[in-house]
């Protein structure tokens, strides 16, 4: 009876009827969504369907495809040119830019790529190991996934802007911000935890990052109204979250999220998520985890847009990118979600939010809430010479 159930809730067009274990097995139903959406990610396949697939081994399903090795170039103490020059010294094999993804797949040897969404973005076979790379040592490369550079990327702020990392150690998003700025501006990075900074401020040390300011505080905590704070127009936003998309995770870390844990973690996201839209000039803001819950997710971005009303809307990054946001609202295409199957990265979830422009002469909520002088028109009411003139700058795709 438990397993009909539970078959009818992941897979059936749900619960009709079961008693008392309906509602035993609705208490659980996070839990079971969780677990499923996990396996997906571990046997690397984006539909149910895909679990049933037969491989040479029988029942087993197909092995995963490895995530390649992804190399990002630091620009803040080298160039691509410089760096593949370098690896080609080395004995390995310049691709030039792929122009599929499938070409990142089918790497071998000591062959090598230029990513074909990302710039500065090099693509070695899943078992090269760079660890012990002088360039590594040296912080002239990042050894990071491809999937944890898009919310840098997608944010792109211009040279010169003052951006909040909120939750940020150990910092490999913000030493990419920095090198995005080409270290003018300035980086407001937050972090609860104070090991971790200590790393973060080693590791940017060594990636040359110097217009960071860190501070070991809670990011609830800190006052969007502060004037320090009054030209941050960029936010990135990457919370703790259940890590469930991590692919290198070893067997034993290997359990769903509980439901509790679950809750608890997007209640922390949506608040995070509702505080960061709070500073008065902000003009975008990347929300992104390591999780492919969607409780973490679509549902969090989804909650915090409906109580902003239509100050801030998503916006659709990246066309190209294959694999979106969980249809569960009707803007969620605008998401990326990324997964070893679809994007061969590790799983993650990316959502870009950026001020809503209103057309000349609109006034609407943005006005309502610049009254209250805790919205976006606030700060930009003061530069615009004409609402045209200062949209938002847009980003790199
Ligand atoms: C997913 S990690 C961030 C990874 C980081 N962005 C990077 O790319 O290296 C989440 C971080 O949020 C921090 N954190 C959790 N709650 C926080 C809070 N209320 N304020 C600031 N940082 C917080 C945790 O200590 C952790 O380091």
């Amino acid at each position: 009876m438990r397993q009909v159930l539970v078959y009818d809730l992941l897979f059936g067009k749900g619960l009709k009827c079961g008693g008392r274990w309906k509602v035993l097995v609705l208490k659980h139903r996070a839990r079971l969504q969780a677990e499923l959406a996990r396996l997906k990610v571990h046997r690397k396949v984006n539909c149910n369907e895909d679990l049933l697939a037969p491989t040479e081994a029988g029942n087993q399903a197909s092995p995963a495809p490895q995530v390649p090795r992804y190399v990002r170039v630091n620009t803040l103490k080298t160039c691509l040119d410089d760096v593949v020059d370098y690896f080609k010294r080395q004995g390995y094999s310049y691709q030039g830019r792929a122009a599929r993804l499938e070409e990142l797949s089918s790497l071998s040897g000591k062959q090598f790529l230029l990513d074909p969404h990302l710039p500065d973005l090099l693509v070695f076979p899943s078992q090269t190991d760079f660890h012990k790379d002088r360039l590594y040592v040296a912080g002239h490369i990042i050894l990071q996934d491809k999937a944890s550079c898009l919310p840098a990327f997608l944010l792109s702020p211009p040279s010169g802007s003052h951006v909040i990392d909120a939750c940020a150690a150990p910092g490999n998003k913000t030493s990419h911000v920095a090198a995005i700025l080409k270290n003018k501006g300035q980086i407001f990075a937050f972090d609860l935890d104070p090991k971790r900074l200590a790393t973060m401020s080693t590791m940017l040390v060594r990636a040359g990052a110097t217009c960071c300011e860190l501070a070991n505080q809670d990011f609830l905590a800190v006052d969007p109204r502060d004037p320090k704070y009054s030209k941050v127009t960029y936010i990135l936003l990457d919370p703790s979250c259940s890590g469930s998309g991590m692919v290198n995770r070893l067997p034993g870390e290997e359990t769903a999220p509980s439901s509790e844990r679950l809750r608890a973690l997007a209640a922390f996201q949506r608040k995070a998520l509702g505080h960061a839209l709070r500073f008065p000039a902000l003009q975008r803001l990347a929300y992104s985890t390591c999780s492919v819950q969607q409780e973490e997710n679509e549902d969090v971005v989804r909650d915090v847009l409906q109580e902003h009303g239509s100050a801030f809307r998503l916006v659709n990054v990246l066309p190209s990118w294959p694999h979106r946001g969980l249809a569960t609202f009707p803007a969620a295409q605008c998401c990326l979600r990324a997964c070893p199957a679809a994007t061969l990265t590790s799983g993650f979830f990316l959502s870009s939010v950026p001020q809503w422009e209103p057309p000349c002469g609109a006034g609407g909520a943005e006005q309502s809430q610049a009254a209250e002088g805790r919205g976006p028109c606030a700060a930009r009411k003061k530069r615009r010479k004409s609402c045209c003139v200062n949209q938002c700058t847009p980003p790199p795709f």
